[in-house]
């Protein structure tokens, strides 16, 4: 599992981690824009709070979640969730059905950080590719086609951040026998590097927390 504030860089790791160790990357945010993007009524109604940056009601996000975690490809290859759980209701649930993770990162960066880390993303919706305007700049030829997330504003940032800061803690409490936190201030790379270590030691059959 994978989370940190909002524009911590849980995705851009995340693509990292898949391109390295083949895990089948799996993005609450993500599997709901495309709800709302197939404009279904569990997706109308998520609009709602995301693009408020509020928390999207557990009814609307736990079997999404559940049911992704279950598929074939995520059972063979192994899950890297991120952005679940949010709560400690969602942690509840998702133990309740025995999904416990092998390794939870937390990718710390500090509230000052986020807002140039937010406003300057863009994306690439031909390859999912996550570009920033000065930190991982684009190539000219794509600019034409690259997006901005319609909650990626200062504003919905602060909502979004409020939320991250209230319910944090009780997610980690579930977690703490595998947590590593990460200083995600660094080079993207530096960050990396040290996932990967942390990740490449546990797949040796080493614990990463006696790794710290
Ligand atoms: P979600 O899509 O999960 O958004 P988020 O948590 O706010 O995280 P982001 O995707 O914005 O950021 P990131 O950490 O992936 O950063 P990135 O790598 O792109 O959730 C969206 C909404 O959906 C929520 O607000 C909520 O409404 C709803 N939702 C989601 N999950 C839910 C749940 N479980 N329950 C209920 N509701 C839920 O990096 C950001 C930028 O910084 C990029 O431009 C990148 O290039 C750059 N960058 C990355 N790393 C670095 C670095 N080291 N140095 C400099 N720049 C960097």
């Amino acid at each position: 599992m994978i989370a940190g504030a909002p524009a911590a860089g849980k995705g851009t790791q995340c693509q990292k981690i898949v391109d390295k160790f083949g895990l089948v990357h799996i993005s609450a945010g993500d599997l709901l824009r495309a709800e709302v993007a197939s404009g279904s009524e569990s997706g109308r109604k998520a609009e709602s709070f995301m693009s408020q940056g509020y928390l999207v009601p557990n009814e609307l996000v736990v079997e999404m979640v559940k049911t992704r975690l279950s598929q074939p490809d995520a059972q063979e290859s192994g899950w890297l969730l991120d952005g679940y759980p949010r709560s400690a209701e969602q942690a509840d649930a998702i133990q309740e059905a025995g999904i416990r993770p092998d390794v939870f990162i937390l990718i710390e960066v500090a509230d000052e950080e986020l807002v140039e880390r937010v406003t300057g993303r863009r994306l690439d919706p031909e390859t999912n590719t996550i570009y920033h305007l000065k930190f991982k700049p684009p190539p000219d030829a794509i600019l034409n086609r690259l997006v901005q997330r319609s909650d990626d504003t200062e504003d919905k940032l602060r909502n979004r951040l409020a939320t991250h800061h209230k319910n944090v803690e009780a997610v980690v409490g579930h977690y703490k026998d595998m947590l590593v936190e990460v200083n995600g201030q660094r080079p993207m790379d530096e960050v990396f590097a040290e996932i990967d270590g942390v990740l490449s030691a546990f797949t040796e059959d080493e614990s990463p927390a006696q790794q710290r």
